[in-house]
């Protein structure tokens, strides 16, 4: 049966002690939560300093990046490798702060993701429209390239250990959240695009996220929409009693 995942991507915030102290925080706080599956994304710095604080708890540790190949001389990267080796489990690829502020594209998300995978880690691959691309009406376009680019040459095998997160950048730190329905309309677009592509049991496994100003007060909404399988959460992963009443959305 499919968890949901709801992971907390800190981007770049925190100092050391602070990092340490937010990840103590949730995990006395999730304890005992089994039936979401919970993950926290700090920055490259601060990975080893929380893997040591959820060691042995239901939170799981995932990086926001690696780079495309394995060890070598590519000055200020860090591998995939690198990442399982500290015990990271999941790594965000494609967020749109990478596509849009630092300038990467299709083909090099898709190599990111291949070496996530075959480095034995499992990659978020994130995709979304700029409000740009919205008001043009272009959002099934986009959306669609995102994913069959970032999905290119993966086999269905491989594309099971995929988690996709559907993140319309207008909603990104905006505190625009889509709405549940327009966030499950570009879910299922999403489902019908990996069915194509991989058959529709293995669609049907694939966890699909929702991120872009997930909060406490708007999660329930979004997580009951049939095709939401979980959420990307910034802002509000910060904080530990946010982020607890957003992993407790059904309480
Ligand atoms: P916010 O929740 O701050 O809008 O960020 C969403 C996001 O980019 C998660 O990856």
């Amino acid at each position: 049966m499919k968890r949901p995942l709801i992971a907390g991507n800190w981007k770049m915030n925190k100092d050391l002690a602070s990092a340490r102290k937010l990840a103590a925080d949730m995990v006395g706080l999730l304890a005992g939560v089994e039936q979401v599956e919970i993950a926290v994304c700090p920055a490259f710095v601060h990975l080893q300093a929380v893997a040591e604080q959820i060691k042995d708890s239901n939170i799981a540790l995932g990086a926001q990046d690696c780079y495309w190949q394995g060890d070598g001389a590519f000055t200020g990267e860090i591998s995939a490798a690198m990442l399982a080796d500290i015990g990271c489990e999941y790594v965000i690829i494609g967020h749109s702060e990478r596509r849009h502020v630092m300038g990467e594209g299709d083909e090099l998300i898709n190599w990111k993701v291949c070496k996530v995978l075959s480095d034995g880690l499992r990659p978020i691959l994130c995709v979304g429209e700029t409000l740009d691309e919205r008001e043009r009406d272009i959002t099934e376009p986009v959306v669609t390239r995102h994913v069959t680019a970032g999905l290119l040459n993966l086999s269905a095998e491989e594309v099971r250990r995929v988690t996709i997160a559907y993140e319309p950048v207008w909603a990104i730190g905006t505190g625009k959240t889509a709405t549940p329905e327009q966030a499950n309309d570009v879910h299922a677009l999403i489902r019908g695009i990996l069915a194509e592509k991989f058959g529709s049991d293995v669609a049907a496994e694939i966890r699909i996220q929702y991120g872009g100003s997930v909060k406490p007060d708007n999660v329930k909404g979004l997580m009951a929409q049939p095709q939401i399988d979980g959420a990307l959460v910034g802002g509000a992963s910060l904080k530990a009693n946010d982020f607890e009443k957003i992993v407790k959305y059904h309480a």
